[in-house]
């Protein structure tokens, strides 16, 4: 029996798909197998000895110590993709917000209330303090090209807006596909910053990524340009936008990662987290990161780890020994060379790396003992 401890509410249908013959669920287990989570923060949290795995439900990880969880072999899973549309959704809320300025003209029809058969007149005098331009013909700087900046990127464009897109990260094949839709892909943030007439944001929040608006790069974008972070508050310097929003230069932000100093400047809308609260989206993410769970546990395999390198392993197996460690080659024949001298015959062995962590697995038709130097952390499968 395995146990799975929840760190917050996980859609049930995603529990279900742990068969309950195997794994127990809960949020009060003390020493867990393995750990769900949405956004709890697991900073200062010390994971038990047998804890190997934790899946986030969502994309950002910016709540958990992936490196530190790394070195102690624990594999650390998001859900790439699983909450895009919920999150291209509110962008788009979001561009059509930060246009016409709907969120002030909605608070300022509530000043409204009582004026009785006057509303109607009030409404049509003071609505030219809400006037903003269409999103049609204009230019959407989309900085993470990945899942959710594809969907977005999309979006926009079938509402008639150009897309310029930013993304270190993508793959040729990629790129061709984006400019063949027209998109002009750049891998200088200048060209975002020049051509945009809108910037959104969709990369991971982390040390490299930390304030990347700010004071110098606001000063390198348009006038009047908006911009929407769904992404991460920290992706921008509080102090910097709220001098530019105030100052013009930045004519809206909208952010579902508000700052207390952002919350009622005008020309900023301010929403709470709420990306990817849709019932689809939790029921997506909880599916897919029980299923990561579960397929670690059971079969040794990683998909969509943030940590660990991928590891896509046939479903049959005598014997299976996964070994965790820092890249490092020769793990592989270390391990290989301790299943002979044990007189166990390998079947197959797979072995990659990924950020300097490296993760091999052997096949075998008994078990051997497989800790060589090197590994973090050995675990078999029979
Ligand atoms: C994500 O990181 O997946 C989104 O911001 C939504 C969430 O945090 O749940």
């Amino acid at each position: 029996m395995y146990n799975i401890l929840t760190l917050n509410k996980i859609a049930k249908i995603g529990l279900d798909n742990l068969d309950s013959a195997k794994y127990t669920c809960g949020d009060a287990i003390e020493a867990p197998d393995a750990i769900l989570v949405r956004s709890a923060s697991m900073h200062e949290m010390t994971l038990a000895e047998n804890t190997v795995a934790i899946a986030r439900a969502g994309a950002g990880v910016n709540n958990i110590p992936v490196a530190d969880f790394a070195e102690q072999g624990v594999v650390v899973f998001n859900t790439p993709g699983a909450n895009a549309n919920a999150v291209k959704e509110l962008v788009i809320c979001g561009l059509l917000l930060g246009s016409r300025r709907v969120a002030a003209s909605y608070d300022w029809a509530k000043t409204l209330k009582g004026n009785g058969a006057e509303v109607g007149k009030m409404v049509e005098k003071g609505k030219s303090q809400f006037v903003g331009p269409e999103i049609k013909g204009k230019t959407l700087g989309v900085v993470g090209m990945g899942a959710i900046g594809a969907l977005v990127a999309d979006a926009a464009n079938a509402l008639g807006m150009s897309i310029v897109g930013f993304d270190p990260f993508l793959s040729d094949t990629a790129k061709a596909a984006f400019e063949a839709k027209g998109y002009k892909i750049t891998a200088d943030m200048n060209d975002i910053y020049a051509d945009s007439d809108y910037i959104t944001l969709h990369l991971p929040y982390n040390d490299s990524t930390k304030g990347t608006i700010n004071a110098e790069t606001i000063a390198k974008m348009k006038d009047g340009v908006r911009i929407i972070n769904f992404a991460r508050g920290e992706l921008v310097d509080s102090d910097a936008l709220v001098a530019a929003v105030e100052g013009g230069k930045v004519a809206a932000y909208v952010t579902d990662f508000p700052t207390d100093a952002q919350i009622g400047v005008d020309g900023i809308t301010a929403l709470p987290h709420l990306g990817a609260s849709t019932p689809e989206s939790e029921d997506n993410c909880a599916v897919m990161a029980a299923k990561e769970i579960a397929d670690y546990i059971e079969k040794g395999v990683i998909k969509n780890s943030v940590n660990y390198p991928n590891a896509q392993l046939a479903d049959c197996f005598t014997v299976r020994t996964c070994i965790l460690h820092k890249e490092d080659a020769t793990v592989a024949e270390k391990a290989e060379a301790a299943a002979k001298a044990a007189g166990a015959t390998v079947t197959s062995t797979f072995t990659a790396a990924k950020k300097g962590m490296g993760y091999t697995v052997i096949d075998t038709d008994k078990e051997f003992d497989a800790a060589v130097e090197g590994a973090i952390r050995v675990r078999v499968i029979k």
